[in-house]
């Protein structure tokens, strides 16, 4: 089963609850939150305030991406929030394992994202302990940017390190994904799709997201 989250970097900030109940319409499956600190990215977006009031608007999963220096200091405002993941950068992380225990222990699913440049093969000691991978398949910052092709072989060598993993654990992929490249992410191991400019600067939202949800017809895996 393949999972659909909209990017809301994408959507139109000024009707940000409009914009989230179309693609819960369309049938989106996550609704993901990139959080931008202005410094671990060279990009700001959004805080848990805002968070907390997409949690009053929607009841999809809120799926929330840290792209903060010492995300440690923010998880609680963002569990607070109503937040249902936490991914957190490996990059951003000294003690990755203490973060990660720190989003669990709060009742939360724990996800680590690794930026381009950064090798699956750093997540070995941890994979056991997480819900979530993260792939970033663009530089982190922005919305809108050219996926990345040598991610394709990454995306599979992170499926063949989950699948040695008793328990079940999202591999999610993250930057330009469209119809086209998310098929080939999926054949490679993807199971979570994000997109942000494909769906929210489509003329149709909500066709952009039924083109990814027909992705799930024909599978063999
Ligand atoms: C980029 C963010 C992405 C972004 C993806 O730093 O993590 O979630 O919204 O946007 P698109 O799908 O436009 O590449
Ligand atoms: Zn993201």
């Amino acid at each position: 089963m393949i999972l659909i989250a909209p990017s809301i970097l994408s959507a139109n900030f000024a009707r940000l609850g409009e914009d989230i109940k179309i693609v819960e319409n369309a049938g989106a499956d996550w609704l993901h939150i990139d959080v931008m600190d202005g410094n671990f990215v060279p990009n700001i977006t959004i805080g848990p305030q805002v968070v907390a009031d997409i949690r009053q608007e929607t009841k999809l999963l809120l799926d929330v991406h840290l792209m903060i220096e010492r995300p440690q200091l923010m998880i609680p405002a963002f569990a607070e929030a109503g937040a249902d993941i936490i991914t957190v950068h490996l990059e951003a992380c000294k003690h990755l394992n203490r973060v990660v225990n720190q989003i669990k222990d709060l009742g939360l699913k724990a996800g680590v994202a690794l930026n381009p440049a950064t090798t699956v093969s750093l997540l070995e000691d941890i994979v056991e302990e997480i819900d979530l991978l993260l792939l970033m398949t663009v530089n982190p910052g922005f919305g809108g940017q050219q996926f990345i092709p040598s991610s394709i072989k990454k995306i599979y060598r992170a499926q063949q390190m989950i699948k040695q993993i008793s328990r079940p654990i999202y591999l999610e992929v993250d930057g330009g994904i469209n119809a086209e490249i998310a098929e080939d992410t999926v054949k490679a191991g993807a199971d979570v799709l994000v997109a942000g400019s494909y769906i929210f600067k489509s003329a149709s939202p909500e066709a952009a997201v039924q083109s990814l949800r027909v992705i799930n017809t024909g599978l063999d895996r």
